[in-house]
Protein backbone atom coordinates (compact mmCIF):
# COMPACT_ATOMS: atom_id res chain seq x y z
CA UNK A 1 0.00 0.00 0.00
CA UNK A 2 1.53 3.36 -0.59
CA UNK A 3 1.74 6.37 1.37
CA UNK A 4 1.09 9.12 -0.48
CA UNK A 5 -1.00 8.85 -3.95
CA UNK A 6 -1.91 11.86 -5.73
CA UNK A 7 -4.19 11.11 -8.80
CA UNK A 8 -4.91 13.05 -12.01
CA UNK A 9 -4.42 16.12 -10.02
CA UNK A 10 -4.73 20.08 -11.42
CA UNK A 11 -4.15 22.73 -10.08
CA UNK A 12 -5.04 26.06 -11.29
CA UNK A 13 -4.72 30.08 -10.71
CA UNK A 14 -6.67 32.37 -12.29
CA UNK A 15 -4.95 35.50 -13.44
CA UNK A 16 -5.09 39.08 -15.30
CA UNK A 17 -3.41 36.84 -17.99
CA UNK A 18 -5.50 34.22 -18.34
CA UNK A 19 -5.35 30.64 -16.58
CA UNK A 20 -2.09 29.20 -15.56
CA UNK A 21 -2.17 25.70 -15.65
CA UNK A 22 0.33 25.55 -12.82
CA UNK A 23 -0.54 21.26 -12.63
CA UNK A 24 -2.21 19.67 -15.69
CA UNK A 25 -3.09 15.92 -14.45
CA UNK A 26 0.00 14.75 -12.43
CA UNK A 27 -0.11 10.73 -11.06
CA UNK A 28 2.25 9.96 -8.83
CA UNK A 29 2.73 7.58 -5.38
CA UNK A 30 5.23 7.38 -2.51
CA UNK A 31 5.65 4.43 -0.70
CA UNK A 32 6.59 4.81 2.89
CA UNK A 33 10.52 4.83 4.07
CA UNK A 34 10.74 5.60 0.13
CA UNK A 35 12.27 8.45 -1.50
CA UNK A 36 10.78 10.00 -4.43
CA UNK A 37 13.04 12.48 -6.41
CA UNK A 38 10.91 15.30 -8.48
CA UNK A 39 13.05 17.08 -10.90
CA UNK A 40 12.20 19.93 -13.33
CA UNK A 41 12.75 23.16 -14.79
CA UNK A 42 12.02 26.20 -12.83
CA UNK A 43 8.30 27.32 -12.90
CA UNK A 44 7.02 23.10 -14.04
CA UNK A 45 4.56 22.63 -11.15
CA UNK A 46 7.05 21.25 -8.54
CA UNK A 47 6.36 23.37 -5.53
CA UNK A 48 2.93 24.39 -6.41
CA UNK A 49 2.16 19.86 -6.47
CA UNK A 50 3.68 20.13 -2.88
CA UNK A 51 1.99 22.95 -1.58
CA UNK A 52 -1.18 21.57 -2.55
CA UNK A 53 -0.45 18.10 -1.05
CA UNK A 54 -0.30 20.62 2.24
CA UNK A 55 -3.10 22.84 1.44
CA UNK A 56 -0.93 25.47 1.37
CA UNK A 57 -2.24 26.61 -2.00
CA UNK A 58 -3.37 30.19 -1.48
CA UNK A 59 -7.02 30.42 -2.92
CA UNK A 60 -7.77 32.53 -4.84
CA UNK A 61 -5.99 32.56 -7.43
CA UNK A 62 -5.02 29.11 -7.02
CA UNK A 63 -7.81 26.43 -7.09
CA UNK A 64 -7.69 22.25 -7.15
CA UNK A 65 -9.25 22.21 -10.70
CA UNK A 66 -9.62 18.13 -10.37
CA UNK A 67 -7.90 15.46 -8.90
CA UNK A 68 -7.59 13.43 -5.26
CA UNK A 69 -4.39 13.62 -3.18
CA UNK A 70 -4.93 9.90 -1.26
CA UNK A 71 -2.85 9.54 2.10
CA UNK A 72 -3.08 6.19 3.77
CA UNK A 73 -2.77 5.62 7.15
CA UNK A 74 -4.40 2.67 9.16
CA UNK A 75 -5.12 0.79 6.04
CA UNK A 76 -8.01 3.13 5.36
CA UNK A 77 -7.57 6.68 2.81
CA UNK A 78 -7.99 10.48 3.14
CA UNK A 79 -8.75 12.61 0.16
CA UNK A 80 -6.67 15.63 1.24
CA UNK A 81 -8.26 17.37 -1.79
CA UNK A 82 -11.50 17.80 -0.26
CA UNK A 83 -10.26 18.72 2.92
CA UNK A 84 -10.58 22.25 4.29
CA UNK A 85 -7.17 23.41 4.11
CA UNK A 86 -7.74 25.59 7.40
CA UNK A 87 -9.58 22.86 9.26
CA UNK A 88 -8.76 20.41 12.29
CA UNK A 89 -7.98 17.56 10.13
CA UNK A 90 -5.53 19.46 7.82
CA UNK A 91 -3.62 21.18 10.34
CA UNK A 92 -3.49 17.24 11.95
CA UNK A 93 -1.82 16.08 9.11
CA UNK A 94 0.47 18.70 8.29
CA UNK A 95 3.05 18.58 10.82
CA UNK A 96 2.11 15.21 12.31
CA UNK A 97 2.12 13.16 9.62
CA UNK A 98 3.55 15.69 6.65
CA UNK A 99 6.15 17.95 7.29
CA UNK A 100 7.85 20.10 4.68
CA UNK A 101 10.79 22.05 4.25
CA UNK A 102 10.76 25.32 2.04
CA UNK A 103 12.90 26.26 -0.87
CA UNK A 104 14.45 29.11 1.71
CA UNK A 105 14.85 28.43 5.17
CA UNK A 106 13.94 32.47 6.17
CA UNK A 107 10.35 31.82 4.64
CA UNK A 108 9.29 29.37 7.59
CA UNK A 109 11.76 30.28 10.40
CA UNK A 110 10.52 33.23 12.46
CA UNK A 111 13.31 35.88 12.51
CA UNK A 112 11.90 37.18 16.13
CA UNK A 113 11.76 34.03 17.75
CA UNK A 114 14.85 31.50 18.71
CA UNK A 115 15.08 28.66 16.76
CA UNK A 116 14.58 26.92 20.23
CA UNK A 117 11.14 28.14 21.13
CA UNK A 118 9.93 27.25 17.32
CA UNK A 119 11.12 23.40 17.89
CA UNK A 120 9.56 23.54 20.95
CA UNK A 121 6.20 25.43 19.43
CA UNK A 122 5.61 22.76 17.30
CA UNK A 123 6.43 20.15 19.50
CA UNK A 124 3.94 21.66 21.90
CA UNK A 125 1.22 21.88 19.60
CA UNK A 126 1.60 18.31 17.87
CA UNK A 127 2.73 16.16 20.86
CA UNK A 128 1.08 17.97 24.00
CA UNK A 129 4.37 17.71 25.69
CA UNK A 130 4.74 19.97 29.15
CA UNK A 131 7.20 23.07 27.74
CA UNK A 132 10.43 21.16 29.91
CA UNK A 133 9.74 17.90 28.34
CA UNK A 134 9.33 20.05 24.90
CA UNK A 135 12.52 21.90 25.08
CA UNK A 136 14.87 18.28 26.21
CA UNK A 137 13.23 16.99 23.08
CA UNK A 138 13.92 20.33 21.09
CA UNK A 139 17.97 19.78 22.15
CA UNK A 140 17.78 16.09 21.30
CA UNK A 141 16.61 16.71 17.14
CA UNK A 142 18.65 19.66 16.97
CA UNK A 143 21.88 17.38 17.83
CA UNK A 144 20.41 14.96 16.08
CA UNK A 145 20.62 16.91 12.77
CA UNK A 146 24.35 17.88 13.96
CA UNK A 147 24.31 21.22 15.60
CA UNK A 148 26.95 21.51 17.92
CA UNK A 149 26.27 22.80 21.17
CA UNK A 150 22.40 22.75 20.93
CA UNK A 151 21.80 23.52 24.40
CA UNK A 152 23.19 27.08 23.18
CA UNK A 153 22.37 27.43 20.15
CA UNK A 154 18.74 26.71 21.13
CA UNK A 155 18.53 30.12 22.34
CA UNK A 156 20.04 31.87 19.28
CA UNK A 157 17.78 33.63 16.45
CA UNK A 158 17.87 32.35 13.13
CA UNK A 159 20.05 35.30 11.20
CA UNK A 160 22.76 34.06 14.26
CA UNK A 161 23.07 30.49 12.34
CA UNK A 162 24.74 29.99 8.92
CA UNK A 163 22.89 28.91 5.95
CA UNK A 164 23.93 25.23 6.47
CA UNK A 165 22.48 25.61 10.18
CA UNK A 166 19.60 27.02 9.20
CA UNK A 167 18.54 24.58 6.84
CA UNK A 168 19.80 21.73 9.79
CA UNK A 169 17.62 23.85 11.87
CA UNK A 170 14.73 23.69 9.19
CA UNK A 171 15.18 19.90 9.08
CA UNK A 172 15.07 19.16 12.84
CA UNK A 173 11.63 21.66 12.87
CA UNK A 174 10.03 19.34 10.51
CA UNK A 175 11.35 16.20 11.59
CA UNK A 176 10.47 17.00 15.89
CA UNK A 177 7.13 15.27 15.30
CA UNK A 178 8.86 12.04 13.28
CA UNK A 179 6.28 12.70 10.24
CA UNK A 180 5.89 9.61 8.08
CA UNK A 181 6.47 11.51 5.03
CA UNK A 182 8.91 14.94 4.42
CA UNK A 183 8.47 16.92 1.42
CA UNK A 184 12.19 18.92 1.17
CA UNK A 185 11.71 21.50 -1.70
CA UNK A 186 14.90 22.16 -3.39
CA UNK A 187 16.44 21.96 0.72
CA UNK A 188 20.04 22.46 -0.33
CA UNK A 189 20.24 25.21 -3.51
CA UNK A 190 20.97 28.01 -1.42
CA UNK A 191 23.94 26.37 0.05
CA UNK A 192 27.44 25.68 -1.12
CA UNK A 193 28.35 22.59 -2.30
CA UNK A 194 30.18 20.76 0.56
CA UNK A 195 27.14 22.51 2.68
CA UNK A 196 24.54 20.79 0.34
CA UNK A 197 26.73 16.81 0.34
CA UNK A 198 26.14 17.40 4.10
CA UNK A 199 22.98 17.98 4.35
CA UNK A 200 21.88 15.35 1.85
CA UNK A 201 23.52 12.91 3.81
CA UNK A 202 21.61 14.00 6.70
CA UNK A 203 18.52 13.42 5.13
CA UNK A 204 19.49 10.32 3.96
CA UNK A 205 21.05 9.33 7.20
CA UNK A 206 17.40 10.64 9.31
CA UNK A 207 15.54 8.66 6.49
CA UNK A 208 17.02 5.42 7.63
CA UNK A 209 16.74 6.40 11.55
CA UNK A 210 13.27 7.66 11.49
CA UNK A 211 11.90 5.86 8.55
CA UNK A 212 10.32 8.83 7.45
CA UNK A 213 9.12 8.81 3.34
CA UNK A 214 10.63 11.78 1.63
CA UNK A 215 9.40 13.54 -1.62
CA UNK A 216 12.82 15.50 -2.59
CA UNK A 217 12.23 18.43 -4.73
CA UNK A 218 15.21 19.80 -7.09
CA UNK A 219 15.97 20.85 -10.39
CA UNK A 220 19.38 19.02 -10.24
CA UNK A 221 19.07 15.80 -11.72
CA UNK A 222 22.47 14.65 -10.47
CA UNK A 223 21.40 15.48 -6.53
CA UNK A 224 18.89 12.82 -7.11
CA UNK A 225 21.35 10.04 -7.93
CA UNK A 226 21.74 9.92 -4.32
CA UNK A 227 19.10 10.61 -2.27
CA UNK A 228 16.52 8.67 -4.68
CA UNK A 229 14.61 5.39 -5.49
CA UNK A 230 12.12 6.95 -7.58
CA UNK A 231 12.43 9.71 -9.87
CA UNK A 232 9.00 11.80 -11.78
CA UNK A 233 10.28 14.21 -14.59
CA UNK A 234 8.11 17.13 -14.52
CA UNK A 235 7.61 19.68 -17.57
CA UNK A 236 5.23 22.71 -17.58
CA UNK A 237 3.05 20.84 -14.77
CA UNK A 238 3.02 17.19 -16.31
CA UNK A 239 5.10 14.29 -15.48
CA UNK A 240 6.72 13.26 -19.07
CA UNK A 241 9.02 10.36 -17.23
CA UNK A 242 8.96 8.00 -14.18
CA UNK A 243 10.76 5.77 -13.44
CA UNK A 244 13.03 3.84 -11.03
CA UNK A 245 15.99 5.92 -10.27
CA UNK A 246 19.13 3.55 -11.89
CA UNK A 247 16.70 2.49 -15.00
CA UNK A 248 16.29 6.44 -15.37
CA UNK A 249 19.83 7.15 -15.56
CA UNK A 250 20.90 4.15 -17.42
CA UNK A 251 17.72 3.82 -19.65
CA UNK A 252 16.57 7.79 -20.37
CA UNK A 253 13.26 7.92 -22.93
CA UNK A 254 12.03 11.53 -22.78
CA UNK A 255 14.07 13.39 -25.14
CA UNK A 256 13.86 16.14 -21.91
CA UNK A 257 15.21 13.42 -19.38
CA UNK A 258 18.27 13.09 -21.75
CA UNK A 259 18.78 16.93 -22.26
CA UNK A 260 18.66 17.10 -18.38
CA UNK A 261 21.21 14.59 -18.15
CA UNK A 262 23.30 16.13 -20.50
CA UNK A 263 23.58 19.35 -18.45
CA UNK A 264 25.02 16.81 -15.43
CA UNK A 265 28.57 18.17 -15.57
CA UNK A 266 30.15 14.46 -14.09
CA UNK A 267 27.82 12.66 -16.29
CA UNK A 268 28.35 14.17 -19.63
CA UNK A 269 32.69 14.28 -18.44
CA UNK A 270 32.61 10.78 -17.73
CA UNK A 271 31.14 9.87 -21.31
CA UNK A 272 33.68 12.36 -22.79
CA UNK A 273 31.06 14.92 -23.76
CA UNK A 274 30.80 18.51 -23.21
CA UNK A 275 28.02 19.70 -21.04
CA UNK A 276 25.05 20.44 -23.41
CA UNK A 277 22.31 22.70 -22.15
CA UNK A 278 18.69 21.94 -23.29
CA UNK A 279 18.48 25.26 -25.74
CA UNK A 280 15.29 27.00 -25.71
CA UNK A 281 12.83 28.17 -22.84
CA UNK A 282 9.80 26.57 -21.11
CA UNK A 283 6.25 27.73 -22.70
CA UNK A 284 4.23 29.94 -21.27
CA UNK A 285 1.82 28.27 -18.92
CA UNK A 286 -0.97 30.62 -19.53
CA UNK A 287 -3.53 28.60 -22.31
CA UNK A 288 -3.96 25.46 -23.26
CA UNK A 289 -1.54 23.98 -25.07
CA UNK A 290 -2.20 22.14 -27.93
CA UNK A 291 0.78 19.69 -28.44
CA UNK A 292 3.75 18.51 -26.48
CA UNK A 293 5.02 21.45 -24.44
CA UNK A 294 8.68 20.25 -25.31
CA UNK A 295 7.94 19.68 -28.83
CA UNK A 296 9.61 23.46 -29.70
CA UNK A 297 12.94 22.28 -27.75
CA UNK A 298 12.77 19.08 -28.79
CA UNK A 299 15.56 17.64 -30.63
CA UNK A 300 13.66 14.73 -32.24
CA UNK A 301 10.14 16.46 -32.92
CA UNK A 302 7.64 15.08 -35.12
CA UNK A 303 4.98 16.71 -36.84
CA UNK A 304 2.30 15.00 -34.45
CA UNK A 305 4.06 16.79 -31.21
CA UNK A 306 2.64 20.00 -32.42
CA UNK A 307 -0.73 18.86 -32.51
CA UNK A 308 -1.50 16.39 -29.63
CA UNK A 309 -0.11 15.72 -26.21
CA UNK A 310 1.33 12.29 -26.14
CA UNK A 311 -0.37 10.14 -23.23
CA UNK A 312 1.93 8.21 -20.47
CA UNK A 313 2.98 5.09 -21.75
CA UNK A 314 4.42 2.06 -19.97
CA UNK A 315 7.75 1.11 -21.24
CA UNK A 316 8.54 -1.91 -18.46
CA UNK A 317 6.01 -1.90 -15.56
CA UNK A 318 7.84 0.85 -13.42
CA UNK A 319 9.31 2.87 -16.39
CA UNK A 320 6.48 5.07 -17.88
CA UNK A 321 7.01 7.93 -20.60
CA UNK A 322 4.76 10.73 -22.26
CA UNK A 323 6.59 11.22 -25.98
CA UNK A 324 5.43 10.16 -29.63
CA UNK A 325 8.79 8.56 -30.43
CA UNK A 326 6.94 5.40 -28.01
CA UNK A 327 3.96 5.39 -29.12
CA UNK A 328 2.83 3.13 -32.03
CA UNK A 329 0.52 5.13 -34.02
CA UNK A 330 1.68 8.05 -36.80
N1 LIG B 1 0.30 32.54 -6.90
C1 LIG B 1 0.47 32.28 -8.19
N2 LIG B 1 -0.19 32.97 -9.15
C2 LIG B 1 -0.03 32.70 -10.45
N3 LIG B 1 0.80 31.75 -10.93
C3 LIG B 1 1.48 31.03 -10.03
C4 LIG B 1 1.37 31.25 -8.61
N4 LIG B 1 2.19 30.38 -7.97
C5 LIG B 1 2.79 29.66 -8.94
N5 LIG B 1 2.37 30.04 -10.16
C6 LIG B 1 2.80 29.50 -11.45
O1 LIG B 1 2.75 28.09 -11.42
C7 LIG B 1 3.80 27.54 -12.19
C8 LIG B 1 4.53 26.52 -11.37
O2 LIG B 1 5.23 27.16 -10.31
P1 LIG B 1 6.11 26.38 -9.24
O3 LIG B 1 6.45 27.35 -8.18
O4 LIG B 1 5.41 25.13 -8.85
O5 LIG B 1 7.40 26.00 -10.07
P2 LIG B 1 8.68 25.17 -9.60
O6 LIG B 1 8.74 23.96 -10.47
O7 LIG B 1 8.65 24.97 -8.14
O8 LIG B 1 9.88 26.14 -10.01
P3 LIG B 1 11.24 26.53 -9.23
O9 LIG B 1 12.25 25.49 -9.62
O10 LIG B 1 11.59 27.87 -9.77
O11 LIG B 1 10.98 26.54 -7.76
C9 LIG B 1 4.66 28.69 -12.66
O12 LIG B 1 4.32 29.01 -13.99
C10 LIG B 1 4.27 29.81 -11.73
O13 LIG B 1 4.41 31.06 -12.36
MG1 LIG C 1 9.78 25.64 -6.56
Amino acid sequence: MPLLEVRNLKIYFDTEEGVVRAVDGVTFSIGPERTLGVVGESGCGKSVTAKAIMGLVKSPPGRIESGEILFYRDGRNIDMAKLNPKGEEMRRIRGNEIAMIFQEPMTSLNPVYTIGNQIMEAIILHQHLSKKEAKEKAIEVLASVGIPSPEQRIDEYPHQLSGGMRQRAMIAMALSCHPSLLIADEPTTALDVTIQAQVQDLMNDLRTEFKTAIMFITHDLGVIAHMADDVIIMYLGRIVESAPVGELFDNPKHPYTIGLLNSIPSFTVSRAKRLVPIEGVVPDPVGAPRGCGFEPRCPQAKEICKRQIPELKAITPQHIAACWLYHNKE
